[in-house]
């Protein structure tokens, strides 16, 4: 069977740094504050000419470097956002545009925090398919634009950035020892919409809106939706928690992170976090992590790797690969 195997992956940060320091002079926080709930310390910040397009072109110029191909090598490019630059064209058109790619297929995936494993399920279906050989996804947001930097309860947690990796489809065994995507699962349950959304859109008030979370209430589910999606990936696979080499959890939260490893007995050694530099970059958190671990040398090739989010929607879904 094809599996997608992942030959390249990259990242993209904007100029701008921004401290819980300076987060002090902003709204009223602290920096003991944001540390002890989230582990979040920094977070980067789009300026002028930053965009989601543009970071996600960067960061998928950085995956195909690291893949060793050119853009006209990339038959699919799927990004997840939800702060995409216009309502429409699909911002994955203005990267395929970018990159001078006129051939195959680019769209968006919108699923908040879990875009990014929405996204990576999505061009594994259609590499398995044969629809596509080598897909770009990209997970690239701009958090920053849609929030209200008067809610200290929302605007200290999130960040700008974008991570990409390269997919492609290689013959493999059909068995849990193949390199790749060996399974995937999705979930979602709109009976929870309203507890983290962004009060605006084209259909009701014509502007982008800003984030509002019910926070208590999304940590109270995190913790359970994402160990669930896990044991679904490893009851798929006859793979279990002490087979695991490095688990890449979407960033929100370190207590959420903590929360998880410890309930499926891994260990926090393996497991890749950067929350505290990038604070919570939705759709973006996974790549940027898996571009962090694989480029300092944690992730090497046959490591298994756990992929996992849960946000808005709510939605969640884990990805184990071999990497
Ligand atoms: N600085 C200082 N005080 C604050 C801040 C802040 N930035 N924000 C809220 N507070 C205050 C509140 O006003 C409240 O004060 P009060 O007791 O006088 O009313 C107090 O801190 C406690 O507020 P809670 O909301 O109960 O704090 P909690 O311990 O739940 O932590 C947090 C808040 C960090 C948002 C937590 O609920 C959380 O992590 N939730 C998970 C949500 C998450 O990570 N979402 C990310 C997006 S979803 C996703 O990606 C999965």
């Amino acid at each position: 069977m094809i599996r997608s195997v992942v030959r390249g992956v990259g990242s993209a940060l904007p100029r701008r740094v921004l401290t819980n320091q300076e987060m002090e002079s902003m709204v009223d926080t602290t920096d003991e504050w944001i540390v002890q709930r989230t582990g979040i310390r920094q977070r980067y910040i789009a300026g002028e000419g930053e965009t989601t397009a543009s970071l996600g072109e960067a960061a998928a110029r950085d995956a195909l470097a690291d893949a060793g191909l050119e853009p006209g090598d990339i038959d699919l490019i799927v990004l997840a956002t939800s702060t995409p630059d216009n309502t429409f064209p699909a911002s994955a058109v203005d990267i395929q545009n970018r990159l001078g790619i006129r051939h195959g297929a680019a769209f968006d995936i919108q699923a908040v925090c879990t875009g990014f494993v929405y996204a990576m399920t999505t061009a594994d279906l259609y590499i398995k398919s044969g629809m596509a050989r080598r897909a770009l996804v990209i997970g690239a947001e701009t958090f920053s634009r849609i929030l209200d930097w008067n809610d200290r309860t929302t605007c200290v947690l999130f960040g700008d950035g974008a991570g990409a990796v390269v997919l492609e489809g290689k013959e493999g065994q059909g068995t849990a020892g193949d390199q790749g995507i060996l399974t995937a699962h999705l979930r979602s349950d709109g009976t929870h919409k309203d507890k983290l959304y962004v009060d605006g859109g084209p259909s009701t008030t014509g502007k982008a809106g800003f984030i509002h979370m019910e926070g208590r209430e999304v940590f109270k589910h995190a913790v359970g939706m994402i160990t669930d999606v896990i044991y679904d990936a490893f009851n798929a696979t006859g793979i279990d928690a002490g087979d695991i080499d490095w688990l890449v959890p979407h960033q929100a939260n370190l207590r959420i992170i903590e929360g998880s490893a410890r309930k499926l007995g891994i260990p926090m050694e393996k497991v890749v976090v950067t929350v505290d530099k990038h604070g919570n970059t939705s759709a973006a958190s996974i790549p940027l992590a898996l571009a962090e671990a694989a480029r300092d040398g944690r992730i090497k090739r046959g490591d298994l790797v756990l992929l996992e989010a849960m946000g808005g929607g709510f939605t969640w879904g884990s990805v184990l690969l071999r990497w």
